[in-house]
């Protein structure tokens, strides 16, 4: 279909799945195992009630905001996902290019169809990019890759913490390939995320908690930020939801809302997914599956996505009464949590 009708993130994913090889789709779209965690993240938004206000001045939406210090003109961003060539020739270059030409984040994976050179490359004029790692059990591929992170000019690290051991048993593409990934080290512990700050200079940020816990855990270790995140369904199956262990966090150690930023995603398919956690206190949204989807068109695809996750924010937001996405009418109130059952 002509790029014109794509109208929303999900009419990318139909258009993938018509155009990519069964077997490439399939890698993109699987959960691992009954997909429950998969399910529940792009079902979790109709649980959620945003609070709208009938007085107020919106004639000016704000959507800039920082993330980990630096200026975007978004709080979403789009995540690390591996081998993005498998949508589109140009891989990872033409989300590197539509993302830095609308000053969004993109933070490509360390399992990248090209390599860290050719990222750095691709990059336009002034573009901040982070970069993901994983804890390889080879130490010296580590610090070879974090050296040419950091040559590349990415300016932090997303530190994946939630397939260190081994990847999720995934279901769905295993009908077309069953080759996991072994290089990851199966002993990750604190003394492992301890010495891997003691490689790099760079800001890291821990990828991939799921629970309340481990958050406060990584705020008291004094990581600038952390990123919550189920992987996208990807890794284990019946873990909750961002939304659901936000809630948690509030209950539990709502002081990390202002000790470190935090982000998260999975399932962000719409601009009101991205402002219910915005609302819930997350500073950043990433979205993993989408900008691949969008991919199959190309940078203009990637661009086409943005513009449309922009449009549906600021719609939102101007019949929300709500301004700036820096200043929420008071955060979690913002949210009726009691819909949350
Ligand atoms: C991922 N994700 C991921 N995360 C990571 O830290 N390193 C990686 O290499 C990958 N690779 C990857 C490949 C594919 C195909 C997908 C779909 C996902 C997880 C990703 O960063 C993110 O957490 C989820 O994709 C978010 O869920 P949504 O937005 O896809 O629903």
């Amino acid at each position: 279909p002509p790029i014109a009708q794509m109208i929303t993130a999900n009419d990318f994913q139909i258009a993938a799945k018509n155009s990519m090889r069964a077997r490439d789709y399939a890698y993109f779209r699987t959960g691992v195992l009954d997909e429950i965690t998969y399910i529940n993240n792009l079902n979790i938004w109709k649980k959620i009630r945003l609070n709208g206000f009938s007085f107020s001045d919106v004639s000016d939406v704000n959507l800039a905001t920082t993330i980990l210090g630096y200026e975007f003109s978004a709080p979403f961003f789009f995540a690390p996902a591996a081998s993005a060539g498998r949508a589109h020739p140009d891989a990872e270059a033409s989300i590197i290019r539509a993302a830095g030409n609308a000053g969004i984040l993109y933070v490509p994976s360390i399992s990248s169809t090209l390599d860290i050179e050719e990222k750095a490359a691709a990059a336009v004029d002034g573009q901040i990019m982070f970069h993901q790692q994983y804890i390889w059990s080879n130490d010296t591929r580590l610090r070879d890759e974090l050296a040419r992170i950091e040559a590349g000019g990415f300016r932090a690290l997303f530190l994946t913490v939630d397939n260190t051991g081994v990847v999720g048993v995934r279901s769905r593409y295993e009908r077309f390939s069953n080759s996991g990934n072994s290089a990851h080290s199966s002993s990750f512990t604190i003394e492992a995320l301890n010495h891997l700050r003691t490689l790099t200079d760079l800001p890291i940020v821990p990828k991939g908690l799921k629970t309340a816990h481990d958050i406060k855990l990584c705020a008291e270790l004094g990581f600038p930020a952390v990123y919550l995140s189920n992987h996208g369904g990807r890794q284990v199956d019946g873990v909750p939801t961002a939304v659901e262990i936000l809630l948690d966090l509030h209950l539990q150690y709502p002081e990390v809302f202002d000790q470190i930023e935090i982000y998260t995603d999975g399932g962000v398919r719409r601009g009101t997914h991205i402002m219910a956690l915005l609302a819930l206190g997350v500073r950043a949204v990433g979205m993993g599956r989408p900008p691949i989807f969008a991919n199959v068109f190309g940078e203009a695809g990637v661009t086409r996505l943005i513009n449309i996750l922009r449009q549906e924010m600021i719609t939102e937001m101007m019949n929300m009464g709500q301004a700036d996405v820096n200043h929420w009418f008071g955060n979690t109130t913002f949210i009726n949590t009691r819909q949350i059952e």
